[in-house]
């Protein structure tokens, strides 16, 4: 491996690691030589077995991210696990779609607490150690919509463009100290998460029209980016958020 992308000896934590985009960030880190602790809501012993199959060390913790005040208490349990971290990837995330006009505050409350109010509590958690040692690759997952609208999911869209700006707020004031805080946005990837986009024939058409490489994205569209972003060729890049959209943005 090119020594600019190389992460031996790393130690990564890829939260909502356990399936989808995540699952696949996962392995890239760990194809690389990073050691990797996956967070998901249920622990997931067969993704552990596929990341030691590289030579490294793989954990899985069942965690629920929303819980914020018990983000201190998962950083001590992955230390003890893993040792000090290196990378945060700031994966797990959710969806409800709804009208505006009738979307239900609950919903609200839910989607900005997983996607944001939790993303933000992660950064500062494991950002403080990264501080403390000089050194930290924090990337968030943001989404097309930290720059459009989207239809039937404001409170998705709020919540992303949430993420993209507090990441540069977070490099802004970190990039001096050996922290690189930036975001990758996926297009239209085939997962569980898209799979009521997916079903429906007339959106899965309209969607598939636009995007310039003409087909939907996958888990291993992530990887090069992630790994990138994780590793020494991005020593220089902060506060940035890379598109892994096939070129939707650009149409
Ligand atoms: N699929 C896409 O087209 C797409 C596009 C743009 C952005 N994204 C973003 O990429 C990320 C991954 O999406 P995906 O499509 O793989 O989704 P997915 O639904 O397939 O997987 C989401 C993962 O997050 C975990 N998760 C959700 N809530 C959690 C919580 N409270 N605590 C712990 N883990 C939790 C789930 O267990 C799961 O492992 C999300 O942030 C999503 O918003 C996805």
């Amino acid at each position: 491996m090119n020594h600019l992308f190389d992460l031996t000896g790393k130690n990564a934590v890829v939260t909502g690691g356990s399936r989808g985009l995540g699952k696949d960030i996962a392995l890239g880190l760990a194809e690389a030589g990073a050691n990797v602790a996956i967070i998901s809501r249920t622990e997931s012993p067969e993704t552990v077995k596929e990341l030691e199959s590289f030579g490294v060390k793989a954990v899985s913790i069942a965690f629920d991210i929303s819980d914020l005040a018990l983000h201190k208490e998962l950083l001590s349990i992955i230390e003890e696990k893993l040792g000090k971290i290196d990378i945060l990837v700031n994966n797990a995330g959710v969806q409800k779609r709804h009208p505006a006009v009738e979307f239900p505050q609950e919903d609200w409350n839910y989607v900005m607490n997983v996607n944001a109010n939790a993303v933000f509590s992660l950064c500062q958690t494991f950002g403080k150690p990264m501080l403390e040692r000089g050194y930290g690759k924090i990337i968030n997952v943001a989404s097309l919509l930290s720059f459009q609208g989207g239809l039937t999911v404001p409170a998705y869209a709020a919540s992303k463009g949430a993420v993209m700006q507090f990441t540069k707020s977070l490099a802004n004031e970190w990039a001096s100290k050996g922290i690189n805080v930036n975001c990758v946005a996926p297009g239209y990837m085939a997962t569980d998460m898209n799979e009521a986009l997916i079903q429906d024939e007339v959106r899965s058409r309209q969607i598939m029209e636009r995007i310039p490489a003409g087909r939907w994205g996958t888990g291993k569209d992530m990887q090069g980016a992630v790994v990138f972003l994780a590793s020494g060729a991005s020593d220089y890049v902060h506060g940035f958020t890379m598109a892994i959209d096939g070129g939707w943005l650009g149409r």
